[in-house]
C-alpha cells in the first residue's frame, strides 16, 4: 500500500557567479530524476532550488564588467534555468536568493537567533584594500605562506604545505583584484555561538545521515563548534542586517534559506501553505549536495532551522564528487566541460542515462571515464534499451499491419518477471540507489532481447502471422513496463514510446495494465549510437573554451590540490627546438593557429596551438624557432590530428587582453635539439 507522502526536495543553489557545469550536473539530475519517482509514485513531491546570488564574488564580477550586481544575476540565472530545462531537469520552483522572500526568512530566522540569545558581538581584524574599498574575502588575498613560505598562497591555507591560517597572518598580502597590499582593519561582526546547539545537532547528525557522514560531522562536534561569523560590512552585495549600520548577511546565511524561500514563492503561486513544508513535522525535507558543503548543511542549517522553530532536514543526502577520465576537471585538458559546451557536441539523455547507471546512494565520487562512456551509451542505452523498441514496433508496424495481439504463452511469464521486479526496482529508488535500479531495468531488457532472438516472429510471421503477433505484443508490453521503470531517468525518450504505443503519459500505477488488440504509432528513433569522436570534439571544444584563461582552474577551496609532477615525470618530456615552417589559421576556431612544424631529423609536426590572438598576421610566425613537446601523445581535435604542443606563455593573468605568445628558442640552435 502506497501512502501518498509530502516531501520537499532540493538541490543546492548553484552560485551566480559561473555556468553550470558537468560536475553540478551530478547532482541536479541525480535530484531530477529521484523526484521523478516520488511524483511517479503519487507522492506531493517538489523539487525547489535557486541562484545563490550573494556575496563578494558576485560583486566583483560585476563591477568588472561594469554592470549592476542584479543585471549579472538576472542573466545567469537565465544561462543556469537554460541548460537544466535542456538537460530535462524540471523544478516545481527556480527562485533566486536575491527575492523579497528570502530577504523576509532570512530577517525571520535572524530575529529568532537574537531573540534567544544566540548571537554575540566580536571585534576582528580583516583584511582591508583601501583602493577596491572593500573587505577581502580569504580567497581574494594572497600572499606568502606564513609556515612554509610558499608564495602566492590563498589568505586561508597554502596550497603547498597545507597549513590553514588567517588572512591577516600571510606574509606580504596583495589583494588578487588589483595587486596592492592591503591592510589590516579592525571591525565589529556579529557570530552564532554554535555551541549553544550541541546537543541538539549531536542526536540530529545521527539519525538523519547516512554513515560515513554522521561519522565525519560527529568529530567536528566533538572537537568542539566554534563560532559563526554571519556578518559581512559594506559595500557588500546581500541584504542588510536590520538595525545594523553598514553590515549585511553573509551569504551563507541565506543562501540555504534560499530553500524555504523557493517553496514560499511556489506555495503563493500554487494557493499552499509553507507551513505545511516547514512546520508540519509530517513533512519530509531532503537536501542533496555536494561533499564540499556539508558543515553547512549539517551543522548551521539545522541549529537555524531549530532557533526559527522549522523542521529540520529528514536527511541530507551526499553524493560524491564528479572525475573525468580519473581526474578533477581541468580547463587546459579540456575535461572541464560546461553544461551548454556538452550540448553542441551530445544528447543529454546520455548523461542522464550515465549519471544514473553509475550513481548508488553513497558518497564516493564518481568517475566519467570517456571509452565507458560511449560503451554503456552504445551497449546498454542503445542496444539493450532502444532497440527493443525499435527492433520489434518497426516489425510490427512493416509486417503485422501495426496491430497488437495478446500476450500469451510464454510471453506471459516474460511480461510477469517484469512485473515482480517493481518491488525490487522501487526499492533501489527509495533509497536513492539510481545504479540499482537501472541495473535490474537493463537486465530485464536483455532478457527481452534473447526471447525475440529465439521466437523468431519475422520467421514465424510468414507461416502464422497471429503467433508472431503474440510474441511482438510481450515485447512491447516487456518495453511498456521497463518505460515506466526508466521513465524519471529518460522522460523524453520514455514520452516517445508513450506515443508509439498510443498509451496515455504512463504512471507507476499501469505496471499491471497490458496493452493488447490496438493500433500503435508512427516509429520514432529513440537514442543513436555515439562515436568516440564526438567526444573528443567535446573535449578540443571545451579546452578552446578556456585557452589563453588563466592556466589555474578557478576551482573551489575543496578541490585536491594539483598532482605533483617529479623530476622523473618531468624528464620524460621531450622538448626540441622546431622551426615553424607554415603557420595557419583555423576556420571556426578564433583562438587557435595551425602550425607546420620542422624537428629536424624527427620530421614534420602538424600543432594546433591557442596563440591566434597574439599574432593577428600568422605569417610573421614562419621561420621562427619555438619550443616544441616532442613526445606528447597525438591528439585528435574537431580540425585534425595535433601532433605535439609549443610552449607558449601570456601576459598579467589579471590583463583582459591577455595574449599567449610563443617561447622563441635560441635563434642559433637547429630544428631538433633538444631543449633541457
Ligand atoms: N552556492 C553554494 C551552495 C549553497 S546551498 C544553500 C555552492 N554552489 S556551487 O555552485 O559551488 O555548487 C553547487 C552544488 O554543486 C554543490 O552541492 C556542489 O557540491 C556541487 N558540485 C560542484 N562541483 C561539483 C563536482 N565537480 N562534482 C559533483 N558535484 C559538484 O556550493
Ligand atoms: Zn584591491
Amino acid at each position: 500500500m502506497n501512502v501518498s507522502r509530502r516531501i520537499l526536495v532540493t538541490s543546492a543553489l548553484p552560485y551566480a557567479n559561473g555556468s553550470i557545469h558537468l560536475g553540478h550536473l551530478v547532482e541536479y539530475l541525480f535530484t531530477d530524476i529521484w523526484v521523478r519517482y516520488l511524483k511517479m509514485r503519487g507522492h506531493d513531491a517538489h523539487y525547489f532550488c535557486a541562484d545563490d546570488t550573494h556575496g563578494t564574488p558576485v560583486m566583483i564580477r560585476a563591477r568588472q564588467e561594469g554592470i549592476e550586481p542584479e543585471q549579472l544575476i538576472e542573466r545567469v540565472s537565465e544561462e543556469h534555468q537554460r541548460d537544466f530545462a535542456a538537460f530535462g531537469i524540471e523544478f516545481d520552483q527556480y527562485h533566486s536568493t536575491h527575492s523579497p522572500e528570502n530577504r523576509k526568512w532570512a530577517e525571520f530566522i535572524y530575529q529568532a537567533l537574537k531573540d534567544k540569545q544566540h548571537l554575540e558581538r566580536r571585534d576582528v581584524e580583516q583584511t582591508y584594500c583601501e583602493n577596491d574599498g572593500i573587505f577581502l574575502p580569504d580567497r581574494l588575498v594572497r600572499g606568502t605562506c606564513p609556515r612554509c613560505g610558499a608564495a602566492e598562497q590563498y589568505g586561508d591555507s597554502c596550497e603547498v604545505c597545507s597549513a590553514t591560517y588567517e588572512t591577516t597572518d600571510l606574509k606580504e598580502p596583495k589583494c588578487s583584484i588589483c595587486g596592492t597590499p592591503p591592510v589590516r582593519r579592525s571591525t565589529e561582526h556579529i557570530y552564532v555561538r554554535l555551541a549553544d546547539f550541541t546537543d541538539l545537532l549531536r542526536d540530529w547528525t545521527r539519525e538523519h545521515l547516512a554513515p560515513e557522514i554522521a561519522n565525519s560531522v560527529g568529530s567536528w562536534i566533538k572537537d568542539g563548534l566554534r563560532d559563526w561569523d554571519i556578518s559581512r560590512d559594506g559595500p557588500y552585495f546581500g541584504f542588510p542586517i536590520p538595525d545594523e549600520e553598514n553590515k549585511y548577511f553573509y551569504v551563507w546565511l541565506d543562501a540555504p534559506i534560499g530553500y524555504i524561500a523557493a517553496c514560499d514563492r511556489w506555495c503563493q503561486q500554487n494557493g499552499r501553505e509553507v507551513d505545511e513544508f516547514w512546520r508540519d513535522e509530517n513533512t519530509e525535507i531532503v537536501h542533496v549536495i555536494g561533499k564540499d558543503i556539508v558543515y553547512f548543511h549539517t551543522l548551521f542549517w539545522p541549529a537555524m532551522l531549530h532557533a526559527a522553530g522549522l523542521n529540520l532536514p529528514s536527511a541530507v543526502h551526499v553524493h560524491g564528487f564528479l572525475r573525468i577520465e580519473g581526474e578533477k576537471m581541468s580547463k587546459s585538458r579540456g575535461t572541464f566541460i560546461n553544461a551548454a559546451t556538452y550540448l553542441q557536441h551530445l544528447d543529454p539523455q546520455y548523461l542522464r542515462y550515465y549519471y544514473a547507471a553509475k550513481l548508488s546512494a553513497g558518497s564516493d565520487d564518481i568517475d566519467l571515464a570517456f571509452e565507458e562512456f560511449v560503451n554503456r551509451v552504445n551497449a546498454e542505452l542503445v542496444n539493450k534499451l532502444a532497440n527493443l523498441y525499435s527492433r520489434n514496433l518497426k516489425f510490427i508496424g512493416s509486417r503485422l499491419e501495426g496491430r497488437l495481439g495478446r500476450v500469451s504463452g510464454e510471453g506471459q511469464a516474460l511480461v510477469a518477471q517484469a512485473v515482480d521486479a517493481a518491488e525490487e526496482i522501487a526499492a533501489a529508488y527509495e533509497r536513492r540507489d539510481l545504479a540499482a535500479a537501472v541495473f535490474k531495468v537493463c537486465q530485464l531488457a536483455e532478457q527481452g532481447n534473447l526471447f525475440l532472438q529465439q521466437a523468431e516472429p519475422w520467421k514465424v510471421a510468414k507461416t502464422e502471422p497471429e503467433t508472431a503477433r503474440d510474441i511482438c505484443t510481450a515485447i512491447a508490453n516487456l518495453g511498456l513496463i521497463l518505460a515506466i521503470y526508466l521513465k524519471p531517468v529518460l522522460p523524453e525518450m520514455v514520452a516517445k514510446i508513450e506515443r508509439m504505443m498510443k498509451v496515455d503519459p504512463l504512471g507507476w500505477q499501469d505496471i499491471d495494465r497490458l496493452v493488447e488488440n490496438q493500433e500503435i504509432g508512427e516509429f520514432e528513433r529513440l537514442a543513436e549510437r555515439i562515436d568516440r569522436k564526438q567526444l573528443d570534439s567535446l573535449v578540443a571544444a571545451a579546452q578552446q573554451e578556456f585557452a589563453g584563461a588563466s592556466p589555474e582552474p578557478d576551482l573551489p577551496a575543496h578541490t585536491p590540490l594539483a598532482d605533483e609532477c617529479s623530476i622523473d615525470d618531468f624528464t620524460k618530456v621531450d622538448l626540441r627546438v622546431a622551426q615553424i615552417l607554415t603557420a595557419n589559421e583555423v576556420e571556426g576556431a578564433d583562438k587557435l593557429l595551425a602550425l607546420k612544424l620542422d624537428l629536424g631529423p624527427l620530421g614534420e609536426r602538424q600543432v594546433f596551438a591557442g596563440i591566434r590572438e597574439a599574432y593577428p598576421d600568422s605569417q610573421s610566425l614562419v621561420g621562427k624557432k619555438v619550443i616544441c613537446v616532442a613526445n606528447l601523445k597525438p591528439r585528435k581535435m574537431r580540425f585534425g590530428l595535433s601532433e605535439g604542443m609549443v610552449c607558449a606563455s601570456g601576459g598579467p593573468k589579471e590583463a583582459s587582453d591577455r595574449q599567449v605568445r610563443v617561447i622563441g628558442a635560441d635563434p642559433e640552435a637547429q630544428p631538433g635539439d633538444r631543449v633541457s
